[in-house]
C-alpha cells in the first residue's frame, strides 16, 4: 500500500490552534530507521494538510535535541525504547508540551510485554501462557522444564523490543536455548510464550474505537522484520476474512486491551487466533508504524480516513485532553 496524498486541508482556525508542531522522529532505539520513515510520512502529511510542522531528529540526548526547536505540541513518531516507553513522554510533560498518544504510564507499560501480559491476565484478558527469565542463574534444565510445561513450539522474545527484533520460534529445547541467548542480547528480560499458529490479526484503535481488523499472512516462519518492512509477499487482508461475530469479538477485545493498559489517542494491538478460533493478545503498540507499509494507515484507509486526516485526528487529540501530569 502506498500512502495516497489527499486534498484534505485543515481549516485556518485549526491550523492556528495546533500552532507549531514538532514531529519527533529517529530516536536511539533499534527501530531508528523505521521511525525515520514513519516521521517523514507524518511530516509530509501535516505539511500537505496545511499544518505548521517541522521534524526533530532525536539523536543522542533528547533534551538537547528538543531544546533547539520552538514548538507548541509534538507528534511522537518514535518507536521502541526511549520514544515509546514513557521516557520522551516524561520529558514533554516536564516541558509542558502536549504530545500525541499515550501518557507516561501506559507507554512504559505497553513497552514491557511481560508487565502488559501480567496485567491482561489480571483483568481476565487472553494472552498466551508464558514464563519470563531475567538472566539470573538461568540453567539448561530450566529450558527442558519450560518446554515440558508450555509445550513446543515456543516464541522467544526480548520483553522490551519492537519490529520483531530478537524474536525466534523454537521447535526444540536446543533451539530454545539458542533463541533465549539471542533474545537476551537485546534485553535481560526474556519472554518465552506458547506459540499460537495463527492466523494473525492486528487491530488499530483510534480514540478508543477499533478500526477495521487486518488479517496478515507471510511465507516466513512468522511476521518477522523482513516480512514487516522489506518483503513484497506479505499479504494483508482487509476485510480480515473473519465472520461478523468474530470481527466484533476481536475488535472489542482489542479495545479492552488498550483500555486496560490506559492507552490514549491511538494504538495497535497484535492478536493471534488458535485452531479453536480463540483470540490471544500478543502486545499493544502505543506509537505504531506510520510508514507507507504500515498497518494503522491501511486500516484507516479502509474506514475512509485518508493518511492526512488520520495524522491530524491523532494530533487534534492533544487539543482536547490534558497531558498526564495535569490530569492527575
Ligand atoms: N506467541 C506467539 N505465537 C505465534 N507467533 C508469535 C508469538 N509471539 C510473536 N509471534 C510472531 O512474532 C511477531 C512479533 O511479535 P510481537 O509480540 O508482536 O513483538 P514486536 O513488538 O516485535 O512486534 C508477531 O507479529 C507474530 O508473527
Ligand atoms: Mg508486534
Amino acid at each position: 500500500m502506498s500512502v495516497v496524498s489527499s486534498n484534505y486541508r485543515v481549516s485556518p482556525e485549526l491550523a492556528q490552534k495546533l500552532g507549531k508542531v514538532a514531529v519527533l522522529l529517529g530516536g536511539n532505539s533499534a527501530e531508528r530507521e523505521v521511525s525515520l520513515n514513519s516521521g517523514s510520512a507524518v511530516l509530509n502529511a501535516l505539511l500537505n494538510a496545511g499544518v505548521d510542522a517541522q521534524a526533530i531528529d532525536i539523536k543522542g540526548n533528547p533534551l538537547d535535541c528538543i531544546k533547539r526547536v520552538e514548538f507548541d505540541r509534538a507528534f511522537i513518531a518514535l518507536h521502541g525504547r526511549g520514544g515509546e516507553d514513557g521516557t520522551i513522554q516524561g520529558l514533554l510533560e516536564c516541558l509542558n508540551k502536549p504530545y500525541t498518544g499515550s501518557g507516561i504510564m501506559a507507554s512504559a507499560l505497553a513497552m514491557d510485554k511481560l508487565r502488559t501480559k501480567q496485567l491482561w491476565q489480571g483483568v481476565g484478558l487472553p494472552t498466551p501462557p508464558f514464563v519470563s527469565l531475567d538472566g539470573a542463574g538461568v540453567e539448561t534444565h530450566y529450558f527442558e522444564s519450560i518446554a515440558e510445561r508450555l509445550g513446543l513450539p515456543l516464541s522467544v522474545k526480548p520483553a522490551r523490543e519492537g519490529s520483531s527484533i530478537g524474536i525466534k520460534k523454537a521447535t526444540s529445547v536446543d533451539e530454545l536455548v539458542q533463541a533465549y541467548n539471542e533474545a537476551a542480547e537485546f534485553d535481560a528480560q526474556v519472554l518465552i510464550e506458547k506459540w499460537v499458529e495463527g492466523p494473525e490479526f492486528t487491530v488499530a484503535v483510534l480514540d478508543g474505537k477499533a478500526l477495521p481488523v487486518i488479517g496478515l499472512s507471510t511465507d516466513h516462519v512468522f511476521y518477522d522484520y523482513d516480512a514487516k518492512y522489506l518483503a513484497d509477499d506479505t499479504h494483508y487482508y482487509l476485510p480480515s476474512g473473519l465472520d461478523a461475530d468474530k470481527e466484533q469479538e476481536i475488535s472489542k477485545l482489542s479495545e479492552l486491551a488498550c483500555e486496560s493498559v490506559g492507552c490514549k489517542g491511538w494504538a495497535r494491538v497484535d492478536v493471534m487466533q488458535d485452531d479453536a478460533g480463540e483470540f490471544w493478545l500478543l502486545e499493544v503498540n502505543t506509537a505504531p508504524g506510520m510508514t507507507d507499509h504500515s498497518l494503522v494507515p491501511m486500516a484507516a484507509k479502509h474506514a475512509g480516513i485518508t493518511f492526512e486526516e488520520l495524522v491530524v485526528r491523532i494530533l487534534e487529540d492533544t487539543l482536547k485532553t490534558p497531558n498526564e501530569s495535569s490530569s492527575l
